[in-house]
């Protein structure tokens, strides 16, 4: 069957009953574009022109399901400066701010979930001076350029709270008009942190066995259920295939986790993997290269323990080629994509039209490809040209500025933070 067809089938979520119109979802990006005033921390947060400019183009590609990048639920802990932030103690209406971001994605027949996150010892000492995890641990420094302070273990209230946290989120979201609300844990966050047995020392009920590590997202998602009765309200999850660090959350513990899930009515699983210790967003095995996916054999083993939920890969797919090759072979139903569609918000448009066979070719050095990605969503919001990763001049441009040799560009006045 042709590509195209394949990717363009609609599929229906199993507990909500929400059909999502094709085989594509924007994976969650972080996109830096609200309001950041490190002296009134109660005022950031908060969606500007710029990010509803950003949904609005991923709204006309036509993908399946847009995820808001992540949105802290604690104003503390964040993932950056300019993140989007739902907090239950700020004094803005949360719920009237996300409206016009979450119609502009939804316009033209997309679903939208908002991701929503805690840094834990990932938050950045730029934004955090003492980030909190599941036990006394430290986030080894100079990953992305990044340093981080030593992470002191949460309170039981602390957890408690995180989770109402998380509840909150996802009413402010439901109440917004998202179809849904993403857990992020994955890559080293705080939910992360809980499953990882090399973070999370705990000898309370959230620290040893899996049950253990794993309480915590499970309390979330009875919360959420408690606080959005509403049926019809996506529940997803991005979780780690593995953690790629020994003695961190594995495969075979992830196989487990999605029964779990399953069982707790979540609609939407999304397999990533990696985290601030251990990058994984490129090839780990020679063998995923052909099929694209970084993810796609990790994927295969954890298939046969999904039976009901619906199954999304994330990572690595380019062309429609393999993307529609892992949907037929049944490795998941869903294809994930981020980077590509920074360079092209309309791809999903294209390949289903037949206009594309998919994404251009990116010219970045891998390892600055993430960078180069904000770089153009910041093109989206600023209704600038997306700089053509592709061409090598554009490429090498980019580049320069991400390494400090050319100046980034930021609109006069923007209420968001420089890149
Ligand atoms: C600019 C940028 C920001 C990202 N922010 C997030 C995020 O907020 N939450 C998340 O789960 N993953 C985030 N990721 C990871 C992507 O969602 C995705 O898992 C990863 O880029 C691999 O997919 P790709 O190869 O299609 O880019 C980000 C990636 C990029 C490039």
């Amino acid at each position: 069957m042709d590509p195209a067809k394949v990717l363009g089938q609609q599929i229906k979520l199993p507990y909500s009953g929400k059909i999502v119109p094709n085989r594509f979802l924007k994976s969650a990006m972080t996109e830096r574009l609200c309001t950041w005033d490190p002296d009134h921390r109660a005022e950031c947060g908060k969606p500007t022109e710029g990010y509803i400019n950003a949904y609005k183009r991923w709204g006309e590609g036509l993908t399946g399901v847009i995820v808001l990048g992540n949105i802290p639920v604690h104003r503390d802990y964040l993932e950056a400066a300019g993140n989007a932030i739902i907090d239950k103690n700020n004094p803005w209406d949360a719920v009237e701010a996300f409206k016009p971001a979450v119609a502009a994605a939804k316009a033209h027949g997309s679903l939208c979930i908002g991701q929503l996150t805690h840094a834990g010892r990932q938050a950045p000492d730029t934004v955090c001076e003492q980030p909190v995890s599941a036990s006394d641990t430290k986030c080894p420094d100079g990953v992305m350029g990044l340093n981080f302070q030593p992470a002191r273990a949460m309170t039981e209230e602390e957890i408690w709270d995180a989770i109402d946290r998380w509840a909150f989120g996802a009413e402010v979201l439901y109440k917004a008009g998202a179809d849904g609300a993403q857990l992020h844990s994955a890559h080293g966050y705080l939910l992360s942190q809980f499953l990882s047995p090399l973070v999370n020392k705990r000898t309370d009920q959230w620290g040893g066995s899996f049950e253990n590590r794993s309480r915590i997202v499970f309390e979330i998602i009875k919360a959420i259920r408690n606080r959005v009765p509403d049926e019809s309200f996506i529940i997803s999850i991005k979780i780690n295939s593995h953690d790629f660090i020994d003695g961190g959350f594995s495969q075979e513990e992830c196989a487990t986790m999605v029964e779990k899930l399953e069982e707790a009515r979540v609609d939407l699983i999304e397999l990533s993997g990696g985290t601030y210790e251990s990058l994984a967003f490129e090839h780990k095995k020679e063998s995923t290269r052909r099929r694209e996916g970084f993810f796609v054999e990790f994927a295969d083993r954890i298939r046969p323990h999904v039976k009901k939920s619906v199954l999304c890969v994330t990572g690595g797919f380019r062309n429609a080629e393999p993307m529609a090759e892992a949907v037929k072979q049944d490795t998941c139903q869903i294809v994930g994509l981020a980077r590509p569609l920074c360079a092209e918000p309309d791809l999903p448009k294209k390949i289903l039209e037949g206009k594309s066979k998919g994404a251009a070719e990116n010219a970045v050095e891998s390892s600055l490809q993430t960078p180069a990605a904000v770089i153009q969503i910041h093109a989206m919001a600023e209704n600038r040209p997306i700089p053509d990763t592709a061409k090598k001049e554009v490429a090498e441009e980019v580049t320069e500025m991400i390494i400090g040799k050319k100046p980034m560009p930021h609109a006069e006045g923007a209420k968001y933070p420089p890149i």
